[in-house]
């Protein structure tokens, strides 16, 4: 660590604010690449296949993206990109076993948590982020194309959707707040 993160008992420092930020996306796109594999590999072969692909494959830029501020920024990752791998997969495979409902309905809970995150995230940037804020912008454009895809595909329809949504979402919720600073 290069920074002075721990130094101050109030209010984090610039830098650490943006150390935050892209740790965090960086863990969620991680996160969001192995809900997909998840995903795939349980309904990959079905006819919901090839949008979970398409889907999957922006998410693998999104990460990539954050992999490369990762680098160029010096943050350091999140420590919990193991337990993101195992979660992330795990979240996307059991709810694909529940069905192509259910997969749908993690992709919308999941998406609209993340478009909640990247809006509060780019209204905090100012000019001098404004290539990050843009590369923001646009990934959560995407996020929300997610959900639509989701919401298409009768995301809403799944046995017990409500619940489900609820829970996944302050999972989500409860993931971002700890891989900001873990
Ligand atoms: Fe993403
Ligand atoms: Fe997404």
């Amino acid at each position: 660590m290069t920074t002075n993160q721990g130094s101050l008992p109030g209010d984090p420092t610039p830098r650490q604010v943006l150390e935050r930020m892209i740790r965090v996306d960086h863990a969620g796109e991680y996160g969001a690449q192995r809900i997909y594999q998840g995903q795939i590999d349980v309904l990959g072969r079905g006819p919901r296949g090839d949008v979970l692909r398409h889907m999957q494959a922006q998410e693998q830029h999104h990460l990539d993206t954050f992999a490369g501020l990762i680098a160029e920024r010096r943050v350091r990752p999140t420590a919990l990109l193991p337990l993101w791998h195992l979660a992330g997969y795990a979240l996307g495979a059991v709810t694909a076993a529940m069905g192509e409902r259910a997969a749908m309905a993690c992709t919308v809970a999941v998406e609209e948590a993340i478009d909640e995150h990247y809006q509060a995230q780019a209204a905090s940037l100012g000019d001098d982020e404004a290539p990050l804020r843009d590369t923001i912008e646009k990934f959560r454009g995407e996020e929300l194309e997610h959900r639509a895809i989701g919401i298409e595909h009768e995301a809403e329809r799944a046995v017990g959707y409500s619940v489900m949504r609820a829970a996944i979402k302050a999972g989500c919720r409860v993931a971002i707040a700890v891989s900001e600073r873990i």
